[in-house]
């Protein structure tokens, strides 16, 4: 049992696609904390199994739903929504045998995304107080692909002071790199950084610089939320990580905003797309590819007060996957 030693990723939800993509009659190929899976539909909800026969280990992607039952392709075996054989084409009066199930994990549709979680979930998916909200527009960016941890594409989304190098012109101006104190509380449940003072080289279409304030939470290890306010316009981000493995990523982000609202949908995407391959440039980059939570191992600085206390909450927590 290889997940063991990592309670805390395997028994969290994650996201594996968007609702609209698992259509009825598809079969989809994912994989989360390096356990291939399968993703399909019955007439009822979203079934996330493992990608194996239990009979002799053919990729259940590769086969077909046919009544809603899936059959693998290699010798018609059919399961049932609950995993469980119910048809051996090669013996058509036998009853199935008992092992001839396929590993089943529990899954929810929330916010527009398939969330699974491998093991016994300690916690619901985290609050989106936007997405309620109907005076707020809501896009749906990514999936964006990271060749690195996801520990480490989270943080990089807690980083203060990239923004001036990574995105100048687009989120910060080289001109005004300072970052002033920000305030951090960390417990148990997660983490707030608010006060955040960030130098935008034009917050309200105006074409002025000014500072805006950003305020950000760590829900959980691989969930997180940030907001930025000025002059009653709002703009917040829901963004998850899925880990793939110790160094493969995907993330996902809900962008809600109360403004702008006859800028096309294909626009704003294309602005984060364009800022989230900068900072995936940098993240790609970044060695070693898993986060070291030794504090010794890397250099801080006061401006890394946010990521320092995001490593020493995944440490407390006990992550060992994805971190050196
Ligand atoms: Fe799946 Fe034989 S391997 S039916
Ligand atoms: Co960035």
């Amino acid at each position: 049992m290889k997940f063991l030693a990592e309670p805390v990723l395997f028994n969290d939800w994650h996201v594996v696609g968007r609702s609209q993509d698992l259509k009825a009659g598809k079969l989809l190929s994912v994989r989360l904390l390096e356990e291939d899976l399968v993703l399909w539909r019955d007439d009822t909800q979203a079934l996330a199994w493992q990608n194996r026969c239990p009979h002799r280990g053919a990729r259940l992607s590769l086969g077909k739903i046919v009544d809603n039952t899936l059959v693998c392709p290699y010798h018609g075996l059919a399961y049932n929504s609950r995993g469980c054989c119910v048809k051996i084409p090669a013996h058509p009066t036998q009853l199935p045998p008992a092992q001839a199930y396929v590993q089943t994990y529990q899954t929810q549709e929330r916010y527009g995304l398939v969330w699974v979680c491998l093991g016994k979930p300690n916690r619901d998916i985290p609050d989106f107080a936007e997405w309620d909200d109907p005076t707020y527009r809501h896009i749906c960016c990514g999936p964006y692909h990271y060749r690195s941890s996801a520990f480490r594409a989270l943080e990089n989304f807690l980083d203060i002071a990239h923004f001036p190098f990574v995105h100048g012109g687009l989120l910060g101006d080289p001109e005004h790199p300072e970052i002033e104190d920000y305030q951090v509380e960390a417990s148990l449940n997660g983490i707030t950084i608010r006060n955040v003072r960030v130098w935008q080289p034009d917050p309200d279409g105006t074409g002025q610089g000014a500072p805006v304030t950003y305020e950000y939470k760590v829900l959980r290890p691989l969930t997180a939320y940030f907001c930025k306010e000025s002059n009653g316009r709002r703009f917040a981000i829901f963004f998850h990580v899925t880990p793939v493995d110790q160094v493969e990523c995907i993330g996902w982000m809900w962008i809600a905003m109360n403004y702008a609202y006859e800028v096309p949908e294909a626009e704003l995407r294309a602005h984060q797309d364009k800022l989230v391959a900068q900072d995936i440039a940098i993240v790609e980059s970044q060695r070693p590819q898993r986060l070291p939570l030794d504090l010794q191992a890397e250099v801080h600085l006061g401006s890394d007060r946010a990521s320092i206390a995001y490593r020493q909450w995944l440490f407390q927590l006990g992550v060992t996957f994805g971190v050196t």
